[in-house]
């Protein structure tokens, strides 16, 4: 197997070259007026993997966009790899702290990569980590070196809740038969300490209206006798965490997992700087849930968020007004165990319960999914954990992320297996957020550790 390197080294600006191609799709699944862009992406991914060797591409028409399937099968007493990945990206916006154009991708040097990184949006999330896949199957094809079956299931509404997805999943469960599921969509901690995602959090989404008056009121003439919306708003949201920072809702934390203190001091090993981390966020100190690790709250703990909020007179100037309606974006993070329908329920319950009598309040449910740990006495971490080490030279640490992929927990659910979170993103590559970058060292050393995954997975499933 040690011509990964040299294909690699061979075919490295190809490579390189055909990220940026599918990076120019702004395929963001939000917004319909990029419909077109989304499916060309989709046609993109779809020859990628004929090119790469699939022996079956199909175009699985949805509800809503397509889903990409390949596979090559070689023998079926072999073990089955299913790869997971998502052609669509986040909106770029706001557009103009972007220091190029989003999809229009530059390789730069930054700090952390001194090597360069490609800029746009979906570079690590996931365009870039996906491509990873197609190009390591076209190593293993192409040099005769796939040891086992692999299935390819890359969808297009990853970044909107998965809804189509959720609706493939359980009527091709045939199709999807596999030993694992293996997805690169996460992070690691460091170049050069490697890790596995062994968690991902669930997610409760929801959107809030608070209507007062029936219309926008002169705040001179009605201010101080009926119920301003923006502040009744505010003052309910503040109420959702007390002074430890807990959270208020009743129920919410009846089924959360409690980790032991063993666990606890086990993370805690985990190599984190909290210097380094205010430093990168240029924050003088961090601020959470009382009792836990910054590096505890942002994974095994549950959080809730307001992602957005508005309401009445945001243009120019000033104008004075009482609003009829405010609005907010709520997430809530979970952890294991927290079921994220009973959560949306608990969360609708008391969020009405709070407002008083002289607003009304709507809670309209957004998506949500189940959060996620994968187990690491299974032949499949075994596996995943000797390709980081081979490729890396290190034994990775198992770490779990803050994060959703709410699909994961779906997967488990009908296709009764197992998630391998093989990530080389780095939390400052800013997904999500203006300036998206992946590095070219870690897009190329995640083509190298995917094949060694495929070659242990399928001799450890032999001696099995
Ligand atoms: N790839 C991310 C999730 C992620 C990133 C997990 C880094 C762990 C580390 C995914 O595309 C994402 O953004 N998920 C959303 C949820 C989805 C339902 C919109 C999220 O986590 O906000
Ligand atoms: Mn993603
Ligand atoms: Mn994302």
């Amino acid at each position: 197997m040690n011509t990964i390197k040299t294909y690699i080294k061979k075919h490295k600006q190809r490579f390189i070259d055909e990220l940026i191609e599918i990076l120019k799709f702004p395929s963001i699944s939000a917004n319909s007026d990029y419909k077109k862009d989304v499916l060309i992406t989709a046609d993109f991914v779809l020859e990628s993997l004929k090119k790469a060797g699939c022996d079956i591409v199909e175009m699985c028409e949805t509800p809503g966009y397509p889903i990409i399937y390949g596979e090559k099968i070689i023998d079926k007493n072999l073990p089955t790899v299913l790869v997971y990945g998502h052609y669509d990206v986040q909106p770029a916006d706001p557009i103009e702290l972007w220091t190029s154009p989003p999809f229009e991708p530059v390789i730069k040097k930054t700090a952390i990569h001194p090597e360069g990184a490609i800029f746009a949006r979906g570079a690590c999330d996931d365009k870039g980590q996906m491509y990873m896949h197609i190009k390591a199957l076209e190593y293993m094809t192409s040099t005769n070196n796939l040891p086992c079956n692999v299935k390819f299931m890359i969808e297009g509404e990853e970044e909107i809740g998965s809804e189509s997805l959720a609706w493939f999943v359980p009527r091709n469960i045939e199709k999807l038969v596999n030993d694992v599921i293996l997805i690169s969509d996460t992070g690691m901690i460091a170049n050069d300490i490697p890790s596995i995602t062994t968690g991902l959090r669930g997610l409760s989404y929801v959107e809030v209206e608070v209507t007062g008056p029936n219309r926008d009121l002169h705040s001179g003439l009605y201010g101080g006798a009926v119920a301003n919306p923006i502040n009744i708003l505010t003052k309910m949201i503040a109420s959702l965490h007390d002074e430890n920072n807990h959270i208020t809702i009743p129920g919410f934390y009846d089924n959360v997992e409690e980790l032991s203190t063993e666990e606890r001091a086990e993370m805690a090993k985990a190599p984190f700087s909290l210097e380094n981390y205010k430093d990168a966020l240029k924050i003088e100190d961090v601020y959470g849930e009382k009792g836990y690790a910054t590096n505890e709250r942002n994974a095994i703990r549950p959080t809730l968020d307001v992602n957005g909020i508005w309401g009445g007179y945001t243009g120019e100037g000033a104008k004075t007004v009482i609003a009829s309606k405010a609005y907010a974006k709520i997430s809530m993070r979970l952890v294991p165990n927290q079921d994220w329908k009973q959560i949306t329920q608990l969360f609708k319950k008391h969020f009405e319960s709070i407002a008083p009598k002289a607003v009304s309040v709507k809670v309209i449910p957004h998506h949500g999914g189940q959060g996620y740990v994968t187990p690491i006495d299974t032949i499949a971490y075994k596996a995943a954990s000797k390709a980081y080490e081979t490729s890396f030279g290190k034994t990775p640490i198992p770490q779990r992320s803050g994060g959703s992929i709410p699909i994961v927990a779906l997967f488990e659910e009908h296709l009764k297996s197992k998630t391998i979170l093989m990530g080389f993103g780095l939390d400052s590559d800013a997904i999500h957020s203006p300036n998206e970058h992946f590095g070219i060292w870690n897009y190329l050393k995640g083509i190298e550790t995917i094949p060694y995954f495929y070659k242990y997975f399928t001799e450890l499933n032999a001696t099995k």
